[in-house]
């Protein structure tokens, strides 16, 4: 198939949760009128997938090309890393930091701090022990001053002097263990040195075209980052720029029908493409005026423009259309809370189908309903295909995909393990991975 019939494309498409990398390179293609089913474990990325291609999920790397225009093209993350990468080759190369001697210079420091660290903790508590001492020795004499004499005068000076030669023992104590610090200090003080030696060495023998290779290896990183950096930023914008667009022309349809409760159905389907007419008229009208400003003649244009009201009436004209197509035309005026599951998903559906969208995107449309009204809304969804729709569906019903889709993905562990049509890829599954599943499924 030739490339313009390529709706929407991605390229090593990443994306990652904090350190959770979900999806590792996504590579596909949706041609125009195919159906894709993707099927696989549950966490395996296929919702992520998805939204990635909707692009109400931020893609982390990789590129997503709709209509041949690209809309997200960054691969921020993968410089990045390669960047850190060299900078860490570079480092360990200069620095010496990982060589053999000065790691185990290090080791004996950290062991010489322990013990420097376990010294000034037994000075404190000595330091306490003589101040106790001091106190009682002081409080000793002031008794034995007051009550010469007395009974217990010789036991008081023999307490007296215990604490005497206690408190002369503590400080003869304090001051040893001051000079095993001072000793332990300087038994740091060179290892340390020996450290800085040994890295200086180690900066000397390191070979020097592979550090100005690295050197200049590193440089290029740097720039591709920075310029990956800056084209991320650029599809950004782009990206919110491109948004109504591109959202336009994709319909999304969730497990959870995400209908509003307080609106009715017929308000349900016309809020978004009224929403979007009116913008587009506005936005219309404003470069108008802006000709007119000019001296242009634009009083035909803009008497052609619809008025608010033309809007709603033509979403509404098409959306009844699309409410007798799926049997639920006498649903219009009543509100979504009164309607069963397979009803409220056929709705979301002709929500979606309001937009007039070039491709349709379903997550496991079936599967928060009960078991008989999966029919009624894979009935909908093949009408679309036969139709000449394309979509691209994530299901857990073999049985659709192997009759509906014209492809089937299988996804696990955020890449694309086999990629086939659905006689191929069921009959034959080569994958092993794919192979259990399917054990499971079936
Ligand atoms: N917004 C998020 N933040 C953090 N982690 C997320 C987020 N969205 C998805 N994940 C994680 O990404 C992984 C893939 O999720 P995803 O919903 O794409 O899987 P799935 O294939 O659709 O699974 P299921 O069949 O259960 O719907 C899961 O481990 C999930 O926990
Ligand atoms: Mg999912």
């Amino acid at each position: 198939m030739s490339e313009e019939n390529v709706l929407i494309s991605t390229r090593s498409l990443t994306k990652r949760f904090g350190s959770k990398e979900v999806l590792r390179g996504i590579d596909c293609d949706i041609k125009m009128g195919e159906k894709v089913a993707i099927i696989g474990p549950s966490g395996s990325g296929k919702s992520t997938f998805l939204r990635c291609l909707n692009l109400l999920e931020v893609p982390s790397g990789g590129t997503v090309t709709v209509n041949g225009e690209l809309l997200f093209g960054s691969d921020m993350v993968e410089k990045g890393d390669s960047l850190a990468a060299i900078k860490k080759q570079l480092h360990d190369l200069i620095s010496g930091e990982y060589s053999e001697e000065v790691r185990t210079h290090r080791e004996e420091a950290e062991g010489v701090k322990e013990d420097i660290r376990r010294a000034k903790e037994e000075l404190g508590d000595i330091k306490t022990s003589i101040k106790l001492l001091a106190l009682k020795e002081k409080r000793s004499r002031g008794t034995a001053a007051k009550k010469p004499g007395e009974s217990g005068t010789s036991e008081s000076k023999d307490t007296d002097g215990s604490i005497s030669s206690r408190l002369e023992a503590a400080r003869a104590a304090y001051t040893a263990k001051k000079a095993d610090i001072a000793s332990l200090s300087q038994k740091l003080a060179g290892i340390n040195a020996k450290i800085k030696q040994k890295k200086a060495e180690a900066r000397g023998a390191a070979d020097r075209e592979e550090i100005a290779r690295l050197t200049l290896a590193k440089r290029e990183a740097a720039q591709e980052f920075h310029k990956a950096k800056r084209g991320h930023a650029a599809a950004m914008k782009r990206t919110n720029a491109a948004i109504d667009e591109h959202r336009r022309n994709m319909g999304m349809v969730f497990q959870h029908f995400n209908l509003f409760n307080n609106l009715t159905v017929m308000e349900n389907i016309m809020l978004a493409p009224v929403a979007l007419g009116v913008k587009d008229m506005n936005k219309k009208r404003g470069e108008l005026l802006k000709r007119k400003l000019r001296g242009e003649d634009v009083s035909e244009e803009l008497a052609a423009l619809p008025s608010r009201l033309e809007i709603e009436e033509n979403a509404k004209t098409r959306a009844k259309r699309l409410l007798k197509r799926v049997g639920l035309e006498d649903k219009a005026d009543v509100y979504p809370s009164t309607l069963s599951g397979g009803q409220k998903q056929r709705i979301a559906i002709v929500r979606a189908l309001a937009m007039n969208p070039r491709i349709m995107l379903f997550d496991e449309p079936t599967s928060a309903l009960d078991p008989e009204m999966v029919g009624e809304v894979l009935e909908v969804i093949r009408e679309l295909a036969e139709e000449g729709m394309t979509m691209v569906i994530v299901t857990h019903e073999i049985g659709f995909a192997r009759e509906v889709a014209t492809r089937v993905l299988f996804i696990d562990e955020g890449v694309i393990k086999e990629d086939a049509p659905p006689k191929e890829l069921f009959g034959n599954p080569r994958d092993s991975r794919l192979k259990e599943f399917l054990s499971k499924v079936l």
